[in-house]
């Protein structure tokens, strides 16, 4: 079930990203987004729309899940450049600067960002209907200025000192938290549901985050390159202050654990539509990578 949806976004991805010109940006653009990885943003936001019983025959559900693919693909670009984590590997493939080069890496982030929210805002019956303008909104804050940009912000201003605990929950809330709480919410909101079920997937959504953060954390210490995709030891190498290097790797398992396990209870909450949403947590809380 879960593969026939990741089918589905890819396709959907590939006819978005189709080169025009100026070939290069798209190429890069695509080149990172056609590369894989595990789909898990989109596939939350269409499983929480699913879960609040939103309009099957609605098109736009899937483009708003593959625009935040790109808002994340973007992030992943400008996390690997040299000025950042200076990774060379990346879904299995090399970074979008090396396989291009720096300004083009860049520039293809920037577009990611900026072609997702037209993506998303995009309506053909010219209605511009408030809940995907409210999406959007979600989207842009828990991509930016509450999310994922002050998240990474602050990891890189701490790399080399000893941050405490509570810096690192900020970091890890947001950096990861903020695109996987906006799936999770966006899904809810486009499908219509009510404001306690929206603020129910938004706490699913910070546990889920931060599991999903800490698991990333103890993969960069235990897995391999080759399972991975994309180089081990590299929080290491940019003397960051992780969830295994502050906590150990014990207590970052059994938090992971803990995490989502609460996040599944949270789910069950949403009825029986949000079965596929609660197989789905249930299936990464033994992620592999
Ligand atoms: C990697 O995200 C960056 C983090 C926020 C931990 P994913 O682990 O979802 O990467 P892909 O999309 O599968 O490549
Ligand atoms: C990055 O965290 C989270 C992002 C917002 C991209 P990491 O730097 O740990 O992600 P990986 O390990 O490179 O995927
Ligand atoms: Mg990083
Ligand atoms: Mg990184
Ligand atoms: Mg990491």
């Amino acid at each position: 079930m879960f593969e026939d949806m990741i089918k589905s976004i890819d396709e959907t991805l590939a006819k978005l990203l189709k080169p025009v010109y100026p070939e290069r940006i798209y190429d890069a653009m695509g080149y990172s987004v056609m590369a894989g990885g595990k789909r898990l943003r989109p596939l939350l936001m269409l499983l929480a729309y699913k879960a609040v019983g939103g309009d099957e025959n609605d098109t736009r559900i899937m483009k708003t899940a593959c625009a935040l693919e790109m808002i994340h693909t973007y992030s992943l670009i400008h996390d690997d450049l040299p000025a950042m984590d200076n990774d060379d590997l990346r879904r299995g493939k090399p970074t979008c600067h090396k396989q291009f080069d720096e300004a083009t890496a860049i520039l293809a982030g920037d577009g990611l960002l900026t072609y997702a929210f037209q993506v998303m805002l995009e309506d053909e019956t010219g209605k511009y209907e408030p809940k995907y303008t409210r999406a959007a909104f979600e989207l842009a804050r828990l991509s930016g200025m509450s999310g994922m940009l002050v998240g990474q912000a602050v990891d890189v201003e701490s790399e080399g000192r000893q941050i405490d605990a509570k810096t690192l929950d900020f970091i890890h809330k947001n950096k990861t938290g903020g695109l996987i709480k906006a799936a999770l919410m966006a899904g809810g909101i486009i499908g219509g549901a009510d404001e306690k079920t929206i603020k129910l997937l938004e706490e699913i959504g910070e546990d889920v985050g931060l599991a999903f953060q800490i698991k990333d954390d103890i993969l960069d210490v235990t897995s391999t390159t080759e399972v991975l995709g994309k180089p081990v030891f590299s929080d290491e190498k940019n003397q960051k202050v992780t969830y295994v290097s502050l906590y150990g790797l014990e207590k970052a398992q059994s938090d992971y654990a803990a995490l989502s396990e609460s996040a599944i209870k949270k789910a069950e909450k949403l009825g029986e539509k949000a079965k596929p949403l609660c197989d789905y947590l249930k299936s990464l809380t033994d992620r592999i990578k």
